[in-house]
């Protein structure tokens, strides 16, 4: 697949010019069924049942429920506004899980300085961090920071990425970036999986690419996502003002909020207006009042009244 292959900085591509600086030669670059199948491949190359994992908390139940799965100790680290905290990641963590471009589910952007911390912490120890960039295309203010991977520099870093959130989620057609000496492990572990991610997709999905269709999809639907973001902002700050606290909006589809009004739950259910709490996404004890929105799905109408509705 080789426009995907134009994704490592090392061959250029002409519709691929928006970079995530990752660095890779094409045989690096391993094609599988989404992240969750890169996860699957991570856990299964990489740990032994009891072999502590630290992880983001809050973080993506996707990766929490399959490390559990795979008999993992999972060790939850807390986000501050820089990110992961590096003073919680255990003393014995073989795998790091983190998304650093937009941290699931708070939308904090790793800061430059953590992300160099997190990579020598990883370096020190001869820890793997799997960096999993599953919604960076989609940002809405200042540019995104480059991927960890490329300023790896001897640590071990598994990048993930996924067609999943920038076309939709039922193309199962990802990518996963190993450092050099776990290609062969990786390729092999893929084929005795499933032989490979169908061909049809992929070949599609290279057309599209090569003919330029997914940059003009991105530019066009990070117009369309950035409105119903403003329109969910704006609607919530006139209707709750203080009330509402908004955060993790710069990137991604969704974005969070903390109401400090203990009746939106009930109003939410007698006005039929679902409400996504972000206590799943929690290993520890989650914040009261911390609601998850996902604004790509919904039209701009659609939010206003929702809205309107929680608050009425
Ligand atoms: C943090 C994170 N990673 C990855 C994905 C996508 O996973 P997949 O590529 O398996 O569809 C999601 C989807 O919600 C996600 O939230």
């Amino acid at each position: 697949m080789p426009a995907v292959m134009s994704l490592s900085g090392e061959r250029s591509h002409p519709t691929s010019r928006a970079p995530r600086a990752v660095r890779c030669a094409p045989e690096q670059v391993i094609v599988v069924n989404g992240s969750q199948q890169a996860l699957d491949l991570c856990v299964r190359l990489l740990l032994d049942p009891g072999d502590e994992v630290a992880l983001e908390d809050p973080g993506y139940m996707g990766a929490h429920r399959i490390l559990a799965a795979h008999g993992a100790r999972l060790v939850p680290a807390r986000i501050d506004s820089d990110g992961i905290r590096i003073g919680e990641l255990g003393k014995k963590a073989r795998l790091v899980y983190v998304t650093p471009s937009h941290q699931f589910p708070t939308g904090v952007s790793m800061s430059l300085a953590r992300r160099l911390e997190l990579l020598e912490w990883a370096r020190q120890r001869g820890a793997v961090l799997i960096e999993d960039d599953y919604d960076s295309e989609y940002r809405y203010s200042g540019p995104p920071l480059p991927a960890m991977q490329g300023m790896a520099n001897g640590a071990g870093v598994i990048y993930i990425g996924t067609f999943s959130k920038v076309m939709f989620p039922g193309l199962r057609v990802g990518y996963v970036i190993v450092p050099r000496q776990l290609v062969k492990p990786f390729t092999r572990a893929k084929w005795l999986a499933d032989r490979n991610t169908p061909i049809l997709d992929q070949a599609a999905l290279a057309g599209f690419l090569s003919e330029g269709h997914l940059e003009r999809h991105i530019r066009r639907m990070r117009r369309i996502y950035g409105r119903r973001r403003e329109v969910l902002i704006e609607t919530l700050h006139r209707h709750f003002g203080e009330r509402a606290r908004v955060f993790g909006d710069a990137a991604g589809m969704h974005l969070m909020v903390r109401f400090e009004d203990p009746g939106v739950l009930a109003r939410a259910s007698r006005n039929n207006v679902h409400l996504a709490r972000s206590g799943a996404y929690y290993l520890g004890e989650p914040p009261a009042g911390e609601y998850v929105f996902v604004f790509s799905r919904i039209g701009e109408r659609t939010i206003r009244e929702g809205v309107k509705r929680l608050a009425d």
